[in-house]
């Protein structure tokens, strides 16, 4: 494994999987590059705690940062590139576009955290400009992160393959995140209803199609408290019609102060 904190052009001339993270590594992220491996591509994981993509300085401060550890597991992974960029390489000035992720940016958990979108899409169009992957893995675990990469790759015309991985859980049902790491056991037993409320409200949503799932279920799970709570059509990430033929339901809350989301996906038994 090469660690590469440039992009030169031996890595143009080559075809790359690039799978980008925030490092605090973990089973999620390593199911990512499995699906990688499938491909006979090279593999890159970048890792970069990206500052534009978090609202809040203290979130930023606090994110879990264990790059000794991250560099172990993927040694023993056989990538072929770990690129750990600074942060004036990718913001170097005047040399990267800063993008608008537009109306959806803005709303769910772009409503709750002004700007996250915009720096993720600004972040993630500089690394497929500097790289110029074949083919990105991105998780369903963020759903709405994937789903705007897929309209930004869309938009700018890249030809990029976007692959989605789905979400891997902990026994209990809890999604893997490095934000678990900044959880106390108790409030981990707290997270792990998130994924019950899910699937409840996928079981309710089945039988009784007009359900306020916010209202039935904050007030079902007082002592979590949610954010938001919104089944939506999967294929344009806003609200079912009759069209509908696949739903998500996404969900974010705040648990002793950690923000978690989540989401499951569904369709309906045949009527
Ligand atoms: P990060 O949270 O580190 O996640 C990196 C990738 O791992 C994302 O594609 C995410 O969806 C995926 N992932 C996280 N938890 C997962 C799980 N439990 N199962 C499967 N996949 C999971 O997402 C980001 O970083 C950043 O926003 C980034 C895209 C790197 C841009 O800065």
């Amino acid at each position: 494994m090469q660690i590469i904190k440039e992009i030169k052009q031996d890595i143009l001339d080559s075809d790359i999987c690039l799978i980008p993270t925030m490092g605090a590594l973990h089973e999620g992220h390593l199911s990512l590059i499995e699906e990688g491996k499938k491909l006979g591509l090279l593999i890159m994981v970048s890792i970069f705690v990206n500052e534009k993509q978090f609202n809040e300085e203290e979130d930023f401060n606090s994110y879990p940062r264990l790059i000794e550890d991250d560099i172990k597991l993927l040694q023993d992974l056989n990538i072929d590139y770990l690129f750990i960029p600074e942060n004036n390489y990718i913001y170097s000035e005047n040399a990267f576009e800063i993008i608008d992720s537009g109306i959806l940016g803005k709303q769910y958990e772009g409503s709750s955290r002004p700007g996250h979108f915009d720096g993720v899409l600004t972040v993630v169009n500089r690394l497929f400009e500097l790289i110029k992957p074949k083919v990105a893995i991105f998780g369903k675990k963020d759903a709405q992160q994937l789903f705007l990469i897929k309209e930004l790759v869309f938009n700018k015309r890249y030809e990029i393959q976007i692959i989605e991985a789905k979400t891997i859980r902990e026994s209990s049902g809890l999604a893997l995140s490095s934000r678990n790491l900044l959880l106390t056991d108790s409030a981990k037993e707290k997270a792990a209803l998130l994924y019950t409320i899910l699937k409840e409200v996928k079981k309710d949503y089945s039988y009784r199609r007009e359900l306020d799932a916010f209202e039935v279920f904050s007030s079902r799970y007082l002592n979590i408290v949610i954010d938001y709570l919104e089944i939506l059509d999967l294929e344009t990430f806003s609200m079912p019609t009759e069209k509908t033929d696949e739903y998500i339901i996404l969900v974010a809350a705040i648990i002793e102060d950690v923000r978690l989301i989540d989401n499951i996906e569904f369709k309906l038994e045949s009527e």
